[in-house]
């Protein structure tokens, strides 16, 4: 079964082309960052209106640099939530009436599920397992019983990890989109030279949860008093200050996630499981018996073979939307203990 995988969530207009589930024969990303940059952060009317524009052309060059035309798709599948809701109405309604068009069904996938899904594509993992997902506007912390069950054990109560990640580069000018700049400059920088606020673990009910906000408030307004003696002021340092914090916070609701559930696999996905320091922490659950996976860097941010993917599934479980397919912004992939 041949699937288009298209993705206009946010600033990226993705489409793909998979092969039963697994076989990745094209995935063409075009990103908008360069026109957010002025801005340092995605304008959503602006994203809406690229995807207008560029949507046909990527469709087009996915399929053909698939090696196939479009009569040979057998199905679409689109990220119809969450996201910006402009954005996300314009892959829905090019993925329905393409789809209508061609005599093919078309379903209709959910932006979180479809990170959590995207290692599955390259390194089938079996379920359940931990799952990781942290991105730009989501970090949650679950179980995934298979593609479509997934249980939250915790989540930010406040800003998204990559969300902190985006703003500290905003406020220090560092660069856009910021997680990818911070993770670079981490890597000559010396994560103690500033002891910014950690890991700690909250003693409510949801043991598992996680704030973002007190970290990020700390590096932007009270940088100094954090400052080790001796420590340079440095872009560098507070990146990789910054970062150890921002990444041993999840990891110790991770670890000890692990620990109460059980669990013996682990799997991240979404756009900060790009970052170097987080996918080692992970990687270093495997010495003590665990089985660790997270997407190859093309897979973790948002792409349309993710998205082709996890729609096969369903696919093959013979699920499939209607004419009634519409977008929606708001969250519905989970249910919370
Ligand atoms: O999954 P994604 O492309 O979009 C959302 O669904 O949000 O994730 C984008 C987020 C941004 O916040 C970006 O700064 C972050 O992922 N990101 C990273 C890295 N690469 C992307 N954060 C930390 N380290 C990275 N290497
Ligand atoms: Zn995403």
């Amino acid at each position: 079964m041949i699937v288009l995988g298209i993705e206009t969530s946010c600033d990226e207009c993705s489409a793909a082309v998979v092969r039963d589930g697994h076989e990745i024969l094209s995935n063409i990303i075009a990103t908008q960052i360069e026109l957010h940059k002025p801005y340092q952060g995605v304008v959503p009317e602006l994203a809406s209106r690229l995807h207008t524009e560029w949507i046909a052309q990527v469709v087009e060059a996915a399929i053909a640099s698939a090696g196939i035309t479009k009569n040979d798709l057998d199905a679409v599948a689109v990220t119809s939530r969450p996201g910006l809701l402009g954005s996300l109405l314009v892959g829905v309604s090019f993925a329905k009436f393409y789809a209508k068009a061609l005599g093919i069904p078309f379903i209709g996938i959910d932006h979180i599920r479809a990170h959590l899904y995207a290692s599955q594509i390259e390194n089938p993992l079996e379920y359940p397992y931990l799952g990781v997902l942290v991105s730009g506007g989501h970090t949650v912390i679950c179980k995934v019983n298979s593609y479509d069950d997934v249980d939250v054990l915790g989540t930010t109560i406040d800003d998204a990890i990559g969300e902190a990640f985006d703003k500290v580069a905003k406020f220090y000018d560092l660069g856009y989109p910021g997680g990818v700049v911070i993770d670079r400059l981490a890597k000559n920088g010396n994560p103690t030279a500033f002891l910014f606020p950690g890991p700690s673990l909250d003693k409510d009910e949801h043991m598992y949860d996680m704030s973002y906000s007190g970290l990020k408030t700390a590096v932007i307004n009270q940088k100094d008093k954090f400052r080790t003696e001796g420590a340079e002021d440095t872009p560098e340092n507070i990146a990789a200050s910054f970062q150890r914090q921002a990444v041993g916070i999840l990891m110790k609701r991770v670890k000890l996630a692990l620990k109460d559930t059980g669990l013996k696999r682990v799997s991240a996905g979404g756009g900060v499981a790009a970052n170097s320091l987080l996918r080692a922490e992970l990687k270093d659950l495997e010495k003590s018996g665990y089985t660790v996976t997270f997407p190859s860097l093309k897979l973790c941010t948002d792409n349309g073979a993710m998205v082709a993917g996890l729609g096969y599934r369903y696919l093959m479980d013979g699920k499939s939307d209607d004419d009634f397919l519409s977008a929606s912004a708001r969250v519905t992939a989970f249910k919370k203990f």
